[in-house]
């Protein structure tokens, strides 16, 4: 079974260090022979969620296109910053509106029995860490299964070179093996009996 992986940042800056990193661990992905679609919310603007929105108008279509490729892929690589020691609001709000249903969907379906690995980027010498503690909880808690292998990098405004790969050897090895766990677990997961 070839893993579908979608690999995406929680953050739409153009230079987001969680961005790099998440493009260096889709790497490791393919390696491990997944199928690696990598999102750039940039190009998916989705409005703050609002009840009376989705009362009045349904699903935005960004949110449309969001669901579909996440139903369309068995696992989550994900590098998101840490704001104020929490999720940041981009990738929340990306959340709640993929977890609202449309007639004829499973509860969930986005998420429900899906694989996930968490990592961060942060300027500063924890690395984003206690963001992914809250990131780890939410998806969880919404049928996620977030793998236990994790990788937080401190001073990553330094941590790149021009090639986007990282400079300490230890820690692109370490965040290519993020991307490969992923591929395997959910290979394996997703495989016939
Ligand atoms: C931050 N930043 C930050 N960093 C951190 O390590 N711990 C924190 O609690 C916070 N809090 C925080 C709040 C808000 C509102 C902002 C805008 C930023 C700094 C953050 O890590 C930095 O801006 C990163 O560059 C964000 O990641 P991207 O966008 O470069 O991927």
């Amino acid at each position: 079974t070839t893993a579908k992986i979608l690999a995406f940042a929680g953050s739409a800056r153009q230079d987001s260090i969680n961005k790099k990193l998440v493009k260096v661990a889709l790497e490791g992905a393919k390696a491990a022979g997944a199928e690696v679609t990598y999102l750039d919310f940039r190009d998916l603007p989705i409005p703050l969620y609002d009840g009376d929105l989705e009362e009045a108008e349904g699903l935005p279509e960004n949110v449309l296109k969001l669901k579909a490729l996440m139903k369309a892929h068995q696992g989550f690589l994900i590098a998101c910053p840490e704001y104020n020691s929490s999720i940041t609001p981009l990738l929340k709000n990306a959340i709640d509106w993929a977890s609202r249903s449309e007639p004829g969907e499973l509860p969930l379906e986005c998420f429900a029995g899906k694989v996930a690995v968490l990592m961060s980027a942060s300027p500063g010498a924890l690395g984003g860490l206690r963001g992914l503690v809250h990131v780890r909880s939410i998806l969880g808690n919404i049928g996620v299964l977030v793998l236990p292998d994790q990788q937080a990098i401190s001073i990553a405004y330094q941590a790149f070179n021009e090639n986007g790969n990282l400079k300490d050897e230890v820690q692109q090895t370490s965040i290519l093996q993020l991307g490969s766990k992923l591929a395997t677990v959910t290979a394996k997961l997703n495989s016939p009996i």
